[in-house]
């Protein structure tokens, strides 16, 4: 099997090729996907909520996602991993170098961090010291308590520009991948077209180059508020590699996610 790099990411996105991807936390999910053709990977700090149990992303440490890293690794050896930085992680690019340290050695390919411009030291930082940097803009979840709740972002025209602007300078940084979450899809489709890296949207319309999901939404075991931007592939296909299947087709064919999964 051949390995997903970046490289391949941004072939596609010249080639105008829509790529979908999920979030793993274990081997033999990260096997399945990885069987499927999801090969690219997020251990996301949304292992929080959907494995821990907690409310927020806020009190997972960074040793966790080193952890469910390796276990992701284990079960996708070719996939591209990216692993979240967590909540306070890389509050300063000192605490930056140590957590990405942790997260790369632990398997992953690629740190994702959230926040815009003023991380942009940081991203030069990373990357010069050999980590390949993931920007993540709009509703960023560890900033929830900055922004009362979990609500669509940019909705405002001078929110909208902030936004294309961290995305520039984030891009200008030496970030590789961005990702765009619950944001209005026209505002997406600029960012993705303004930026020269790929664009992956949660929630964010479907003009961005890629897609992903928290893989509990897309098989529908998502206890509580279930997102707009979610769609139950298991319960339309009945079987998991079939659900797995549908979704990269629905991803790459431009059906998913449709309007009714986005914000205006
Ligand atoms: O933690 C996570 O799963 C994420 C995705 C929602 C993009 O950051």
């Amino acid at each position: 099997m051949k390995t997903t790099t970046i490289s391949l990411l941004r072939q596609w996105k010249q080639e105008q090729k829509k790529f979908a991807t999920i979030t793993a936390y274990d081997a033999s999910f990260a096997q399945l996907f990885e069987e499927q053709g999801l090969s690219v990977l997020l251990v996301g700090d949304s292992l929080g909520m959907v494995v821990q149990g907690c409310d927020s992303t806020l009190p997972v440490t960074v040793e966790e996602i080193a952890y469910h890293t390796r276990c992701v690794r284990r079960g996708a050896p070719h996939s591209l991993i990216l692993s979240d930085l967590p909540f306070m992680s890389y509050a300063t690019p000192e605490q930056a170098f140590a957590s990405s340290a942790t997260l790369m050695q632990a398997g992953a390919n690629m740190v994702k961090l959230e926040g815009g411009s003023w991380l942009c030291d940081t991203v030069k930082q990373l990357t010069e010291r050999a980590v390949p940097v993931c920007g993540h803009l709009g509703l960023t979840p560890q900033s929830v308590n900055i922004f009362g709740g979990y609500k669509v972002q940019g909705r405002d025209e001078i929110a909208a520009n902030q936004l294309l602007q961290d995305a520039q300078n984030l891009e200008h940084a030496g970030a590789q991948l961005l990702v765009l979450e619950c944001i209005p899809a026209e505002l997406a489709r600029k960012v993705t077209e303004a930026l020269s890296i790929p664009v992956i949207g949660i929630g964010a319309g479907n003009a961005t180059d890629g897609q992903i999901l928290v893989m509990h939404d897309a098989f529908g075991i998502t206890g509580g508020h279930i997102p707009k931007f979610a769609k139950n592939f298991l319960a339309e296909a009945g079987d998991i590699r079939l659900a797995i299947k549908n979704y990269i087709q629905q991803v790459e064919e431009s059906s998913y996610p449709g309007e009714e999964h986005s914000f205006k």
